[in-house]
């Protein structure tokens, strides 16, 4: 008994000693572990002789019971003092990598767009998703009745005359009532139209209209900055040509290609073999668009265009289906 009495001085000195989890895991095999000395005193007890045994017994287990206890509150301690000491962090465990989302292929044309267009002095203006009646035709020179007005094939709310706005030109009366010519303004923005999809239509889209209204404004002046912007925009050198169209918020209405940036206009199947791209509708704003819009056009004129973004970014990044910019599939989206 004298032994167990050591024993139990000289586990308590150990424990004492003891640091961290895995010297208390040999502090345990070397007491209480299969081949222990408190496990092994406890085997030999078995064969003594009763009265002995009793005894010697009771002992061993009380000794047994007192470090299993020990251990169990080193062991609570070990692991407080862990937690709470900066020391036992790793830093040379790798930092976890949050993935980052990055900008939408229609986001960044837009920025672009929006820089190119700020750099000749426009500002970058917004204007409602849905839209009176009178903001997004009557303003703009499209009459009840006229049949213009079947070519924005619109989506009304559901009992009340307002309407998702079906393109970018309503920002210019909602501009013009509030502002004073001269001005120079973008509007980029998303329109709605009723339409079945494909590859070149979506319900949702994005235009940029353009406005700049001031004394001498004239085609030329438009001319000038629509080539400005697609050279800056495309990087290369891009010429451009413009048609006779029309709509009834211009007059005179145009629309201007651009020569094929797939085959420099030499004719190829991105261009329908006509070597051009159709890229704006535009014209010298409507006297009657002036009128609504509380300006005098005696006094006033100036130009106004309108194109899709989403054809910029298409034309830009040679995606071949609009639906895959509203699709969020990210093996498409994370080419950008
Ligand atoms: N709003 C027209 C559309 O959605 C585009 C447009 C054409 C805008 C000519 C204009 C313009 O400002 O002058 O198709």
């Amino acid at each position: 008994m004298q032994n167990l009495r050591l024993l139990k001085k000289q586990a308590q000195k150990e424990i004492e000693k003891v640091r961290d989890l895995k010297e208390l895991d040999g502090f345990f095999r070397k007491y209480l572990g299969k081949k222990g000395e408190v496990t092994q005193i406890l085997s030999k007890i078995k064969i003594l002789k009763k009265e002995k045994r009793v005894k010697a017994g009771k002992e061993a287990n009380l000794l047994k019971n007192f470090i299993k206890q020990r251990i169990e509150m080193k062991k609570t301690h070990l692991i407080n003092v862990s937690a709470k000491d900066p020391e036992v962090i790793d830093i040379t465990v790798p930092g976890k990598r949050f993935p980052t989302g990055h900008l939408h292929p229609l986001t960044q044309i837009q920025r672009k767009v929006e820089e190119i267009f700020q750099s000749m002095g426009f500002s970058v203006v917004d204007g409602p998703h849905i839209e009176t009646e009178w903001y997004n035709f009557d303003a703009l020179n499209i009459p009840k009745d006229h049949p213009a007005r079947d070519a924005w094939n619109t989506l009304w709310l559901k009992n009340s005359k307002l309407l998702l706005r079906t393109h970018t030109s309503p920002v210019q009366i909602r501009y013009m009532e509030k502002n004073n010519p001269p001005l120079r303004i973008i509007v980029p923005g998303r329109v709605f139209r009723r339409e079945a999809t494909d590859v070149s239509h979506e319900v949702n889209f994005y235009q940029i209209e353009g406005l700049m209204v001031g004394k001498n404004i004239s085609v030329a002046n438009f001319k000038a900055i629509i080539q400005g912007f697609f050279q800056k925009f495309f990087q290369k050198d891009v010429s451009i040509r413009m048609r006779t169209s029309y709509f009834p918020f211009t007059e005179p209405s145009f629309e201007i290609d651009m020569s094929c940036l797939n085959c420099q206009g030499k004719r190829c199947s991105v261009c329908s073999q006509s070597g051009w791209l159709e890229m704006i509708g535009a014209g010298m704003v409507h006297p009657n668009v002036l009128k609504a819009s509380g300006l005098n056009p005696k006094n006033w004129q100036g130009f106004a265009f309108g194109m899709s973004l989403d054809r910029l970014a298409m034309m830009k990044y040679k995606i071949n289906d609009i639906r895959l910019l509203y699709s969020g599939d990210l093996r498409f989206l994370n080419q950008f």
